[in-house]
């Protein structure tokens, strides 16, 4: 083991799918695995295989086409996640066990307070249960065992060591230690990390020490930090930092930090930089999930000198105020600009060194079918531009409803001298595509996007709330595509939703049905 190289164990499609609205069809989890793969991440955590169906089909697709495709690039470890329970173990050794580099993330809690109220067992039956579980794992021929103890900052110093001490006498291979509430403090975490280290000999050497931090006080990557500092030699993390409430450490954030005060921290990581950005640029196309504009590393601002005084020292020496080269996250102004005139070679080659892949054959070239019909109408296509053509292909749900046409009118409103009422018609196709139209027309709306989600409301039957409506220009000029991202709130669960178009009201309608396609057919 190299402690000077720390691993990076990915959880998007784990933790970060967890969080409302980043439910994943099991063709987006795929893209976003080979994303991951490609930037150079160590172990993917690709679910939850026993929660459910859905859960388990996406794990065991990841695991099972990673491998098919591992004698082309070199892959990383798939995880799948069990609680303490011989069935959940099951579940992850079948969704994976196609794959070389299979392994399982087996957790229990053991702060007082989760094993008291959650588990209603006492700390001797979680040890127990600890023993049994880990050696049944090893039984059915996990090489690889992470164990997590659930809520360990929040828990009795010496019952952590005496849990994993067991977990490790009987074959856990990585010791996790998440902050699960985003609680611990960086000093505290950090000592916390460094005590382990002491009272533990084989996280010199042999058993790999892991944090997973939340970021409920905004310390997530603070406190994945200071673990480094103190002796862990694995971090958990997500693409934008998404995850359960306040989310996870970021990815980018912790990488960067690293590579930025590697004066004082002496660590690497095999985290390609050059693909950060692409990156992240798919799982928002991909989610409809936007990180606030300000988010370290990949928000839309942290490039953006707005200050009299900021510019000017920019222009004199850009270090006075940008610690980070935007080229090296793969922001660049690397602007080879596509148009009608590029072929397929130039589309792939563009596309490649964004890190977007699209497989099989048939869907690259209904990528390509979708570029040049763009570029018929656009006489520049970006490469935010391409990151939304790649949205349309994966986010497409067969099943689902997609809209065949539609037309906004005017009407006066006979009741008011002043009023405009806004209708709206539209034609939905469900299913194969060629299957059945479904006409609907709404009589009025607050606007011509109201008038549109009403008429699908009616065919559909699904009545959402509108919680979040954005509308941005994919690029530059006034021929750009509009892409609206969106949320609805259906039964108390958030589906997001995008759709681009040139026209703004139809981008509105497919992002409304995306969302509306993931409540009916996409199931967590
Ligand atoms: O936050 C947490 O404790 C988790 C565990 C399953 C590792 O996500
Ligand atoms: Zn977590």
């Amino acid at each position: 083991m190299d402690t000077n190289k720390i691993r990076i164990f990915d959880t998007t499609l784990r933790d970060g799918e967890q969080s409302p609205g980043a439910a994943m069809t099991a063709e987006q989890k795929l893209q976003i695995a080979r994303a991951l793969r490609d930037l150079g991440v160590d172990v993917i955590e690709a679910g939850f295989p026993i929660s459910s169906k859905i859960q388990f089909d996406g794990v065991k697709e990841i695991a099972d086409v990673l491998q098919k495709e591992s004698n082309q690039k070199e892959s990383p470890y798939i995880v799948a996640l069990a609680r303490c329970v011989e069935k959940d173990i099951d579940a992850a050794y079948d969704a994976t066990k196609n794959n070389d580099k299979k392994a399982v993330h087996i957790f229990i809690a053991t702060s007082p307070i989760h094993m008291e109220y959650k588990l209603k067992k006492t700390p001797e039956e979680v040890l127990a249960t600890v023993k049994k579980m880990i050696s049944y794992a090893k039984n059915k021929g996990f090489e690889h065992i992470e164990f997590s103890a659930e809520d360990a900052s929040r828990s009795e110093f010496d019952f952590l060591v005496e849990v994993f001490r067991t977990a490790i006498d009987n074959g856990a291979t990585t010791i996790n230690v998440p902050d699960t509430v985003g609680y611990a403090i960086p000093h505290e975490y950090g000592e916390l990390i460094g005590k382990l280290k002491k009272a533990i000999p084989e996280f010199n050497d042999k058993v790999y020490l892991s944090v997973h931090c939340h970021n409920d006080l905004g310390l997530a990557n603070a406190n994945a930090i200071s673990a480094v500092v103190n002796g862990a030699t694995q971090v958990e993390v997500t693409i934008n930092g998404i995850g359960e409430r306040a989310g996870n450490t970021a990815l980018e954030e912790f990488v960067m930090s690293l590579d930025t005060r590697k004066d004082l921290i002496n660590k690497t990581t095999n985290i390609n930089k050059k693909l950060l950005y692409p990156t992240s640029k798919q799982l928002i196309h991909l989610t409809g999930l936007v990180p606030a504009r300000n988010k370290p590393i990949i928000g839309e601002n942290v490039f953006i000198h707005e200050s009299g005084i900021h510019q000017d020292g920019m222009i004199k020496n850009r270090q006075t105020y940008e610690i980070i080269n935007p080229e090296m996250i793969g922001r660049d102004s690397d602007t080879l600009v596509l148009g009608r005139h590029s072929g397929m070679n130039g589309f792939k080659t563009r596309l490649e060194k964004l890190g977007i892949k699209i497989e099989p054959k048939e869907k690259l070239e209904e990528a390509f079918q979708k570029f040049s019909e763009l570029a018929d109408t656009k006489k520049e296509v970006y490469d935010d531009d391409l990151f939304v053509i790649l949205g349309d292909i994966v986010n497409d749900i067969p099943e689902g409803y997609s809209l065949k046409y539609h037309s906004i009118f005017s009407e006066k409103d006979f009741t008011s001298t002043e009023k405009v009422n806004q209708s709206a018609r539209v034609e939905l196709i469900k299913g194969n595509k060629k299957g059945n139209v479904y006409e609907a027309a709404s009589s009025s709306g607050d606007g011509p996007v109201d008038a549109i989600f009403k008429a699908i409301t009616k065919i559909t039957k699904v009545e959402p709330v509108l919680k979040e409506y954005i509308v941005q220009a994919v690029s530059s000029g006034t021929d750009a595509q509009g892409e609206v991202k969106l949320s609805l709130e259906i039964k108390g669960e958030v589906y997001n939703g995008r759709g681009s178009s040139t026209d703004v009201i139809e981008a509105s309608a497919k992002a409304y049905l995306n969302a509306i396609n993931k409540h009916l057919f996409v199931k967590k």
